[in-house]
């Protein structure tokens, strides 16, 4: 059965762990759902491991979209949620209405996600008024990499930590569904997820979160760049799609493939005409 928001938040109330991963194609989407994940999100992080780039900035909402169409076709079960890019919901609220209502209409998503706490609840209302569900994203928000002067935790000292609070609040009171928390100790993940009646959903923020998110090639050895601290490699699919490739180079270069099993007859016929 589909999970909704609804479902988020039933599954916090009852203190079941909610568990979400990334996905940016049709296959991924399929096989993560009939593993029975909670919720997808087709991430902005497609601009690193999908497309190349260093950040996520360059991403751009046909990118999104394009994603988001494929994903959505492969989730039978999960809640698809799509980020809002970098520059897509700044300019205004009626920009940011627009380009959410895209990621429904287009992209077939059932909410969007966007970085910011108590500076974007003008945002999270109107995209929320006009019935899109808005999952909020607060700590160390990659968008802002250049203001944070490079991916580091946020919350260590105690002004940072008051203000991640009161941005977890501020949205929750705007009407976020829920709330991403990237990056910040695991005692603040576990008092925000206390001060907040929504699900948080955590990436290196601890055990103390309703759910938690990561990016799919990094807990499958797929993204070799760099590997955060918080990353666990539940399976090295990165080395097996190695060992994969390799073999099938070896076996094409000695000429094993492909095998009589692998091709098409025609009657000797048929040749003996061609001759
Ligand atoms: O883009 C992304 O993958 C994300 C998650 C890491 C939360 O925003
Ligand atoms: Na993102």
């Amino acid at each position: 059965m589909k999970k909704t928001i609804a479902t988020f938040q039933q599954m916090k109330d009852e203190g079941a762990r909610i568990s979400m991963l990334t996905a940016y194609d049709y296959s991924t989407a399929r096989l993560e759902d009939e593993a029975g994940i909670d919720g997808i999100l087709v991430g902005d992080s497609l601009g690193m491991v999908m497309l190349g780039y260093d950040d996520t900035l360059p991403v751009t909402m046909d990118d999104m979209i394009h994603h988001t169409r494929a994903v959505s076709r492969g989730a039978k079960d999960a809640l698809v949620v799509a980020d809002l890019p970098y520059m897509s919901y700044h300019l205004s609220t009626m920009q940011a209405v627009e380009n959410a209502g895209r990621l429904v209409k287009e992209g077939g998503a059932q909410a969007v996600k966007l970085e910011g706490g108590a500076a974007f609840v003008d945002e999270v209302r109107a995209i929320t008024r006009a019935s899109v569900p808005v999952m909020g994203h607060i700590g160390m928000t990659p968008q802002s990499v250049n203001a944070f002067g490079g991916f580091k935790v946020q919350g260590k000292s105690e002004a940072v930590a008051r203000q991640i609070i009161d941005d977890a609040r501020a949205l929750e009171e705007a009407g976020a569904f829920s709330i991403v928390l990237e990056c910040v100790p695991a005692k603040l993940a576990e008092l925000v997820t206390k001060a907040v009646s929504i699900p948080t959903i955590g990436i290196g923020a601890g055990a103390g979160c309703d759910g938690q998110i990561l990016v799919y090639q990094d807990m499958l050895g797929m993204y070799s760049n760099f590997t955060p601290k918080f990353v666990r490699t539940f399976a090295d699919v990165g080395a097996s799609m190695r060992e994969g490739f390799a073999s099938y180079i070896a076996a094409v270069q000695d000429g094993s493939f492909p095998a009589a099993e692998h091709t098409f007859a025609i009657s000797d016929d048929v040749i003996e005409k061609l001759y």
